[in-house]
């Protein structure tokens, strides 16, 4: 993976602003208390082998969980991080996983080695890679109609997040990765319920996929989401694939996209799908389209363009 793709930027100190709670959209209950449901994997039944990712917090290597092939996800023992931080890390992702584990497009967690040397998740294995890799490799071959097919699997699976009172916080092409033709989101290492929803502006941010008010209010919500899923859009139809404002640095990024300065519409992107990514850049959240109403957009306008690709054989 690219260092350029992952990095994460700015390390600014804003004050926190009093508490204000976006619940602006219609999904209900949010969760409080979580009983531990995590499947403990015994350190006995798998076998590790080489690395097939990293990221800014973890590596991710392949194996076995008996005679299954999945990826493991290694929490990197950073510095200033004891084992104790790096066991809540992974206890903290895999609780959430546990709540979102059951829609194809989302990965599966398959259980958490905690005993012995490792701790790690143990991850359904996407074997395809993810979807910035595939833009980058084969961008030229792949077509609008596939574009608009990554992008209905990416909402989809994220409406189900929302429907269970989680904001995924990391929503980017990265961390988005393919088995065979099915997109499943992963890395929810940043994730939270809707009711923990504050951030710290002064820890590294995804500035690039970051809605601009999350600046003043510190505040997560369904639509923070949703801003990053019109970058998502963005990336999946730039050609050839490139980071968002690529010639920016992250604070000049910052800076514009609080101005009011958006990623302008990629050529070749189908007007439909540029209605939906404006939208979700709308600077007022409570005006950007639900998950609910972007899938329902999106599947319509894949039918649309499938029937048409037919009708035109
Ligand atoms: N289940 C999986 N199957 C295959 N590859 C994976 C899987 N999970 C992660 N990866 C690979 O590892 C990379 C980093 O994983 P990710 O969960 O995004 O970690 P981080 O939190 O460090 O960003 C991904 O971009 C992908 O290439
Ligand atoms: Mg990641």
């Amino acid at each position: 993976m690219p260092a350029a793709v992952q990095t994460t930027e700015v390390k600014r100190t804003v004050r926190r602003p009093r508490a204000i709670v976006l619940r602006l959209q219609p999904y209900g209950e949010l969760r409080h208390t979580t009983p531990d449901l995590i499947n403990y994997i015994d350190p006995r039944d798998i076998c590790m082998q080489g690395r097939i990712g990293s990221g800014s917090y973890g590596d991710v290597y392949e194996g076995f969980l008996r005679n299954k092939k999945v990826a493991f996800k290694v929490m990197q023992t950073k510095k200033n991080l004891t084992p104790q931080t790096n066991h809540a890390s992974v206890k903290r992702e895999a609780t959430l996983m546990t709540q979102i584990t059951g829609h194809e497009n989302v990965v599966k967690l398959l259980g958490v080695v905690d005993k012995g040397p490792t701790t790690c998740l143990v991850l359904e294995l996407c074997a395809d890679g993810s979807v910035d890799q595939l833009l980058r490799k084969h961008g030229p071959i792949v077509t609008s109609a596939q574009r608009v097919a990554l992008a209905y699997q990416v909402i989809a699976g994220l409406k189900w997040l929302h429907e269970h009172g989680i904001i995924h916080r990391d929503l980017a092409a990265r961390n988005c990765l393919l088995d065979g033709r099915v997109l499943k989101l992963c890395d929810f290492g940043m994730s939270r319920t809707a009711n923990d929803c504050y951030i710290d502006p002064s820890a590294p941010q995804n500035v690039r996929w970051m809605a601009p008010e999350l600046w003043s209010t510190c505040t997560l919500s369904y639509a923070t989401d949703m801003y990053s899923f019109g970058v998502l859009l963005w990336e999946l139809f730039q050609r050839p694939f490139q980071r968002p404002y690529n010639d920016l640095p992250g604070v000049t990024v910052r800076k514009v996209v609080m101005n009011g300065y958006r990623l302008p519409v990629p050529a070749g992107m189908p007007p439909e799908v540029s209605v939906i990514m404006q939208k979700c850049f709308d600077a007022n959240p409570a005006r950007r389209p639900t998950a609910a109403q972007a899938e329902k957009e999106l599947g319509q306008i894949l039918k649309d363009m499938v029937k048409r690709q037919h009708s035109s054989r």
